[in-house]
Order: structure tokens, then C-alpha cells, then sequence
């Protein structure tokens, strides 16, 4: 649904955009790189090294953060700019990757800030970029406004059952735990080796 919503809402993403993904093998990430192959997107993608094969097979470009300076990379790739950039991390990629959009571009952050004064930050960031002329803008997503408005939501949901029931996606599950082995679950996560997404699963809730 982020991956859904931040391409065709927030971004409105055409045919043959070019986009970055910054978080590219992540669970919403690997969403984003499906569903972009499907809007015929040009992609890239940030991503450590082991996971770049992944990437590959949705046609993304992976540019890896630990060792390349994904800005350079870009500019020299896309010297006309970006239509859109989908930020996972937060932090300091939007003032460091903001002047590669081009005008009219879009940059989407969907990271959730880990602190109050973190949240602070990137408010005061995204007004001041949304405050000057140049054509171009920073959108905040959040699923809170499923809370209200959930007509887009029920929409979107509808549209991705059926390209789910098509086999035009196929999200991405690296490993499967019971509810009560979240804890190893989240391991296995910080340890970084997660290509898409870990699904904790109680089928006995579903009897209540
Ligand atoms: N706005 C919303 O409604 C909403 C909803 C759900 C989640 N979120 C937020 O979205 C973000 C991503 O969620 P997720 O589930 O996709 O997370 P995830 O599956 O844990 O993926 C995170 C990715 O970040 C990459 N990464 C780590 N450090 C990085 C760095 N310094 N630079 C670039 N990439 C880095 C990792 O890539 P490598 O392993 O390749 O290094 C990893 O694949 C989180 O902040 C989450 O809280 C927001």
C-alpha cells in the first residue's frame, strides 16, 4: 500500500519517468521496484552490494551507498534530473539528493523519523524546499490518513488484490515466523541480511 500510494498518489508517476529509490531492497522498497516495473518506470536503486542482483530483475540500476556517492552517480546518469524520488531513510538524504530533481519533480518521504526532534527536522525541511519557486516539491506520506479518508485506501486495496490475483506481483517474503517469534523475527532483520519482507503470522487470531 506505501509503495502503491507514494507512486500513483503522491508522485502521480507517466511512463517512462525516471525514478530513485533510496532503501531499494527493504520490504516497501522491493514493492516500489514491482510495482514501478508495471508503470514503466526508469528506476535506480540504493542498496549494499549483496543485494543488487535482486534489483536487477525489475530492470532498477543499483548504486550501492556504502561505497558510491549515489548524488554523483545520479548526475552523471541523469543529467536532465529526476521525476521522482521515494525515500525510505530519512535523515540527510533529502538535502543532499533534493537538487537532483529536475523541475516539476517530486521527492516522496515515507521513512518514519525516529524521534520527536527528528520529525522537527524534516517538517522544517520539507517547508522551506515547498516554499521556494523552483518547480519542484517534498510530499510527506503517511498511512495515519487512511484514518480520515478511507476511500482511497479501499480503492487501492481493490487495485492491488487484482493485480495480485493476476500475478502481476508477487511481494517479496524473505522468512515467515510465528507471532510469539517476533523478537527473532526482528533480528533476523537488524541483521541486514532481509531481502523484502519478514510476515509474522497467528492464524489462531483469525478464529476470534
Ligand atoms: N509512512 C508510512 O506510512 C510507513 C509505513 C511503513 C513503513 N514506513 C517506514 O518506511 C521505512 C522503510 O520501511 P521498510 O519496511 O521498507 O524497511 P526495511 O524492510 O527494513 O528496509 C530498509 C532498507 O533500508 C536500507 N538502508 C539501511 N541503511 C541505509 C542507508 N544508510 N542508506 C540507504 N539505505 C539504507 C536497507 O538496505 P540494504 O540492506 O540494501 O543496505 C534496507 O533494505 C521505515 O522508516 C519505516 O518505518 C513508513
Amino acid at each position: 500500500m506505501v509503495a502503491y500510494q507514494t507512486l500513483h498518489r503522491s508522485a502521480r508517476v507517466r511512463d517512462g519517468d525516471t525514478a530513485l529509490i533510496i532503501g531499494a531492497s527493504g520490504g516497501i522498497g522491493t514493492a516500489l521496484l514491482q510495482l514501478g516495473r508495471l508503470a514503466d518506470l526508469k528506476m535506480y536503486g540504493l542498496a549494499s552490494r549483496s543485494k543488487q542482483a535482486m534489483l536487477g530483475k525489475y530492470g532498477a540500476m543499483p548504486i550501492d551507498y556504502h561505497t558510491e556517492d549515489f548524488v554523483g552517480v545520479m548526475r552523471q546518469m541523469e543529467p536532465g534530473g529526476l521525476d521522482a524520488v521515494f525515500d525510505g531513510m530519512g535523515g540527510d538524504y533529502l538535502p543532499r539528493g533534493f537538487g537532483l530533481l529536475k523541475r516539476g519533480g517530486v521527492w516522496v518521504s515515507y521513512a518514519n523519523p525516529r524521534s520527536l526532534s527528528g520529525m522537527a527536522c524534516l517538517l522544517g525541511r520539507v517547508l522551506w524546499r515547498n516554499l521556494l519557486p523552483d518547480g519542484r516539491k517534498v510530499v510527506l506520506y503517511g498511512t495515519g490518513a487512511s484514518y480520515l479518508n478511507r476511500r482511497p485506501f479501499l480503492q487501492d486495496w481493490a487495485a492491488l488484490f487484482e493485480l495480485l490475483g493476476a500475478g502481476r506481483i508477487k511481494p517479496i517474503i524473505a522468512a515467515r515466523f510465528p507471532l510469539l517469534e517476533a523478537a527473532q523475527a526482528n533480528a533476523l532483520l537488524e541483521s541486514g541480511q532481509v531481502i523484502g519482507n519478514i510476515v509474522l503470522s497467528a492464524p489462531e487470531l483469525l478464529l476470534v
